[in-house]
C-alpha cells in the first residue's frame, strides 16, 4: 500500500485518505493503485457499507501528478494508466461514496466527485478542471456527467474554459450536498456515511444503481476520453504546459 493513501475501516465505513500534503495530494500511479484496491476490496466485503474519500484539511487533491505526465510526454515513462483503472473501479463500485472536499479539487480530483453519491465541501473548496490550460481534454466521463449534472453551458465554462467552480456554485449547480466551514468536511462526511450505513444495504445498492447512468456507457466514455487524452499528452501544447508548471516553481 502507498504511504500516501491511508485506508481505515471505521465500523461499516471505509475511509480512504489522500495524504501527500507536501505535493497538495497530487495523485501518483502508486496512489491510484492503492485507492483502486481500497474500492475493489470493499465490493466483496459485506462489512463495508459505505466509503468516504477525503484529502484531509486544506486541499482535496491537485489531481494527477504532473511529473508522471511530463515523463510520459517526453517518452521517459510509459503512459500512466492507473488513473483510468481507478475510474473504471469507480464506475463498477456498488458501495455509496461520500466525498469530503476541503480546499482545491483539481483535475481528476474534481471529476471523481461526479462519481460520488454524497458530497461535502468546505467554504474554501474549489472544483477546477484546467485540462484546456494543459492542452488536454476532459476525462473521467466528465464530458458526459458534468453537462448532465449542471447543464451544458455551465459544463462548457468548467470543462472547456477551465473556469473553477466554488463550493457555493457547486451546491447551486447540484453536485455538492452540503457546504460546511473549513476543517469540518471529514467529520460531516463520517456522519453522512453513518446515516447511509444505517439504511437497508440491499435496497440502497438497488436504488443507487437505478439512479446512475449505465456502467457500460460510462466506461465507453472514459475510454473514448482516455484515447484522446493520451494523444494530447504528447502534443506541443501539453508538453509546454507541463514544463511551464514546474519551471514556474523554480523562479
Ligand atoms: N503534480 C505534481 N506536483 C504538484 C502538483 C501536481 N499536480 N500540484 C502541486 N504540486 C506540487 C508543486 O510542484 C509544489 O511542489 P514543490 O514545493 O516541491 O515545488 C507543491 O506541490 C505545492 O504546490 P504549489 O503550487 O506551491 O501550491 P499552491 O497552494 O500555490 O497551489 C494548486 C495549489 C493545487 C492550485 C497548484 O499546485 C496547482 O495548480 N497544481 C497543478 C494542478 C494541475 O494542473 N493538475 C493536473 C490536472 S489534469
Amino acid at each position: 500500500m502507498s504511504g500516501h493513501v491511508i485506508v481505515t475501516d471505521e465500523d461499516a465505513t471505509r475511509v480512504i485518505t489522500l495524504r501527500r500534503p507536501e505535493k497538495k495530494n497530487a495523485i501518483t500511479q502508486e496512489m491510484y493503485t492503492a485507492i483502486t484496491n481500497a474500492i475493489d476490496t470493499a465490493q466483496y466485503n459485506p462489512a463495508v457499507r459505505c466509503i468516504v474519500i477525503t484529502g484531509g484539511s486544506g486541499v482535496f487533491t491537485a489531481g494527477n501528478d504532473l511529473d508522471d505526465f511530463i515523463k510520459a510526454s517526453e517518452g521517459l515513462g510509459s503512459r500512466p494508466l492507473n488513473g483510468v483503472k481507478f475510474l473504471h473501479s469507480l464506475v463498477h463500485n456498488a458501495k455509496p461514496i461520500v466525498a469530503a472536499i476541503d480546499g482545491p479539487a483539481v483535475g481528476i480530483g474534481a471529476t471523481m466527485v461526479f462519481h460520488c453519491d454524497y458530497v461535502l465541501a468546505s467554504t474554501t473548496a474549489t472544483f477546477s478542471t484546467p485540462f484546456i490550460h494543459l492542452g488536454l481534454v476532459p476525462e473521467g466521463a466528465s464530458s458526459l456527467l458534468v453537462p448532465h449534472s449542471m447543464g451544458y453551458q455551465r459544463a462548457f465554462s468548467m470543462l472547456v474554459m477551465g473556469r473553477p467552480v466554488t463550493a457555493e456554485e457547486a451546491q447551486i449547480a447540484g453536485f455538492v450536498n452540503e457546504v460546511v466551514p473549513p476543517g469540518h468536511t471529514e467529520v460531516e462526511a463520517r456522519k453522512a456515511a453513518r446515516d447511509i450505513c444505517a439504511l437497508p444495504a440491499e435496497a440502497v445498492a438497488l436504488s443507487r444503481k437505478l439512479l446512475r447512468p449505465p456502467a457500460d456507457e460510462l466506461v465507453r466514455r472514459i475510454d473514448q476520453e482516455s484515447h484522446i487524452f493520451g494523444e494530447r499528452m504528447t502534443s506541443p501544447e501539453a508538453v509546454a504546459a507541463f514544463r511551464a508548471f514546474f519551471s514556474r516553481k523554480k523562479r
